[in-house]
């Protein structure tokens, strides 16, 4: 959320450019308008939407190098809840990370990340995650983690259509509380996940319209009381119905919940739904048994290696590998 903050940053730079971050509203067009135009239109609305809506954004995160007032390369700190084997962790993600063309290789990257380190450090926060292009990260210290991307295809014709008699609907920001008790229940099972409170789940229901991180929340009703959920982000890597959150309390609701989902694909005339899940989730367990394959892995989630807590928290899980999303991750080998 955009508040006034002490001490925003202005540092010079190697020839005459300058290190920046936010002080108001009116200069977000800038770093805005690198993003669109480096990434397209809806990552340059998410910065803004970061900016003015995220509960837990702080102005000093937006940052960019300007040459005379002209924004060329920016960096966004975007703030995290994670849990982990039983800690809880507050991360910073290093995102919206672009130069424009015409600027890029001349170390403003290099410079940007030298004062995102800084942030994290006066944030307190235990680490630092990147999803992003593979090997770019690995010079500032970051390390493979997680697949992020992949997950179960499952085709129309391996999940016939079925009668369930559960309703399934668009969720409403009236569905928030609802979503959030199924998000705990969901998380619980899982030794990582991130951590979401109810403002950042109004923040995704109501502020995400025409950003990067845009979807569909659709909840599943059981005599009238919410039993699951799923959620379809409007961007992502291939051609099907992407699923990337999903709950069910009950193999009824993860039935219906995927029937909704292959009957929305076919209306929507995408070759399949890809469940980007966690493989022991109800829903991937009942597409497994139609009959599915594994996409390919796109994209790499990696952490600082010098950062100690996930060590320490990997150090003291009972089971010896972490279950999130659709990998399971071997934390000792990663951090
Ligand atoms: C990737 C990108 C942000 C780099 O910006 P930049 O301002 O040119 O980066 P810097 O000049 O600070 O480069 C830092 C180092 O990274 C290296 N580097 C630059 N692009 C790289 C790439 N794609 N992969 C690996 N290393 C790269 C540089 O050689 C430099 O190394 P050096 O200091 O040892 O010479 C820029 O090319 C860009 O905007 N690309 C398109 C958007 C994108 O891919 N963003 C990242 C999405 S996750």
């Amino acid at each position: 959320m955009l508040h006034p903050r002490p001490h925003p940053v202005r540092r010079e730079l190697q020839g005459g450019m300058v290190l920046r971050t936010l002080e108001a509203e009116a200069e977000l067009s800038g770093p805005c308008a690198v993003n669109a135009a480096v990434h397209g239109p809806e990552v340059g609305a998410l910065l803004r939407s970061l900016a003015l809506h995220h509960p837990d954004m702080d102005p000093r995160d937006v940052i960019w190098v300007e040459d005379q007032g002209e924004v060329v390369s920016t960096v966004c700190g975007i703030p995290w809840g994670l849990y982990l084997s039983g800690v809880q962790l507050s991360a910073l993600e290093l995102g919206l990370v672009a130069t424009l063309e015409r600027w890029r290789g001349r170390g403003f990257q290099r410079a940007m990340v030298g004062f995102f380190r800084e942030r994290i450090q006066e944030r307190g926060a235990h680490l630092s995650i990147i999803q992003g292009i593979p090997g770019f990260y690995r010079q500032f210290g970051y390390t493979y983690v997680l697949p992020l991307e992949g997950g179960l295809i499952l085709e129309h014709r391996q999940l016939p259509a079925t009668e369930h008699g559960l309703r399934v609907r668009k969720a409403t920001p009236g569905d928030i509380p609802a979503l959030a008790a199924l998000h705990q229940g969901l998380t619980r099972e899982l030794e990582l996940h991130a951590t979401r409170s109810e403002e950042v789940w109004s923040y995704l229901l109501e502020h995400a319209v025409e950003t990067g991180t845009e979807g569909e929340f659709w909840v599943c009703e059981r005599a009238d009381a919410a039993a699951g959920y799923m959620f379809f982000p409007k961007h992502h890597f291939g051609d099907e119905l992407v699923v990337s959150e999903a709950v069910a309390t009950g193999t009824d609701t993860a039935l219906a919940m995927l029937s909704h989902a292959v009957a929305l694909s076919r209306e929507r005339g995408t070759p399949g739904v890809r469940l980007s899940l966690h493989d022991g989730s109800t829903i991937s367990q009942l597409a497994r048994a139609g009959g599915t394959r594994h996409g390919p892995l796109r994209v790499a989630g990696v952490v600082p290696r010098h950062t100690e807590a996930p060590r320490r928290a990997a150090a003291s899980a009972h089971r010896p590998t972490a279950r999130v999303g659709m990998g399971r991750p071997h934390w000792r080998d990663c951090v």
